[in-house]
């Protein structure tokens, strides 16, 4: 494409500024022909001076929550849906099904009587259980039967199926890597070919076999827990000692990391969890750190505050905190936050940060 020459005002000399653009926005046309682009125009997206995130922060009151969920419970079976589950989309990103970037969020509900179909897939997937008394979900031949604040693990590629034997629904928090996963473009996923896939194991077997400070000759090295259900009635009272003897940490609270008993690590490769107690009156320093982070309120009150906006959380609240966002809590009364996000995967790929 032939370029005209500009000339100054008055002077009859050519602009050669005007020229110069000119000639590189028809460079730069011309090149597009050719699927390439000048890096230069594009290197501060790409190569931001810090992290920027597409997400807000965000809260789920469980009271809403459970009323949807629950209307979603006469609309559709169990069975049909496969998983009846409502996604718990960041606003900020809405047609994705997505809390942070990397991270699914969902509420399941599973009635009693009802059976959710056993599968298996890449993604990994926790259960945070919120409400309801009974109900099981069977890994890897465990049939794991969930109390509120339970924390429950399939791992990839782990089959998996749940079932509600009780009188009353089950409501539990899933948060799944499957955007982390799709980002890799490595997603496989299979019905297990039977609803129900058979157990040989006692519930609270793999909790006592691997989270006792023993581990059964033989047990081969890996790089996720073996253990199913992380039960709040063996995790609750370790931070209650925890606070009570003073371990606080200043931002977090009387905090632990649920860890793979095989290693010390993180449960999962792309996820890691913590459950803190937060004392009564607790005013949390201000922290913030490169990994999107999802909480739920498993007792009490407080506010988070994110970026100077306040997220006030009761009893199975989920709140949502972007990354690199500062943020800090505040208890109102006694707490516990169970939070989650894909801090193991920033630290094995080394790009996870912390601040103030
Ligand atoms: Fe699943």
């Amino acid at each position: 494409m032939a370029v005209a020459t500009a000339k100054k005002p008055g002077s009859g000399e050519p602009d050669r500024k005007h020229n110069i653009e000119a000639m590189r926005e028809a460079f730069y046309a011309r090149i597009a022909e050719h699927s390439m682009a000048p890096l230069w125009k594009v290197m501060s997206t790409l190569v931001p001076d810090e992290p920027v995130t597409r997400c807000m922060p965000a809260v789920w009151h469980f009271d809403d929550v459970k009323s949807l969920v629950m209307e979603a419970g006469g609309l559709i079976t169990a069975e049909e849906a496969k998983r009846r589950v409502l996604i718990l989309k960041n606003p900020a990103l809405q047609g994705e099904s997505r809390i942070t970037n990397t991270l699914f969020a969902g509420i399941q509900m599973i009635m009693p009587g009802e059976v959710a179909p056993a599968h298996r897939h890449v993604s990994s997937a926790i259960r945070f259980v919120l409400d309801g008394q009974g109900a099981y979900t069977a890994v890897e031949g465990e049939k794991a039967f969930m109390s509120p604040g339970d924390f429950v693990i399939t791992a990839n590629w782990a089959p998996h199926d749940h079932g509600n034997p009780s009188d009353k629904p089950m409501l539990w928090l899933d948060v799944l890597d499957a955007p982390t996963v799709n980002f890799f473009e490595t997603s496989f996923g299979e019905d297990f070919g039977e609803p129900v896939q058979p157990t040989r194991r006692q519930d609270g077997d793999s909790l006592s076999f691997y989270g006792s400070g023993v581990l059964p000759d033989g047990t081969p090295a890996m790089n996720r827990t073996p253990v199913i259900n992380y039960t709040y009635a063996r995790t609750r009272p370790i931070i209650q000692r925890m606070m009570q003897t003073g371990d606080i940490d200043k931002r977090h609270g009387a905090r632990v990391h649920y860890a793979n008993p095989i290693n010390g690590g993180p449960v999962l490769p792309t996820m890691g969890a913590y459950l803190a107690m937060l004392p009564k009156g607790f005013r949390g320093e201000p922290y913030r750190s490169t990994d999107g982070t999802v909480f739920v309120c498993a007792e009490g009150q407080g506010t988070t505050t994110v970026d100077g906006q306040a997220l006030e959380w009761g009893p199975n609240d989920v709140f949502v905190v972007p990354p690199w966002k500062r943020y800090s809590h505040t208890a109102a009364k006694q707490s516990v936050l169970f939070s989650i996000s894909d801090r193991p995967a920033q630290e094995a790929l080394g790009i996870w940060r912390e601040g103030k």
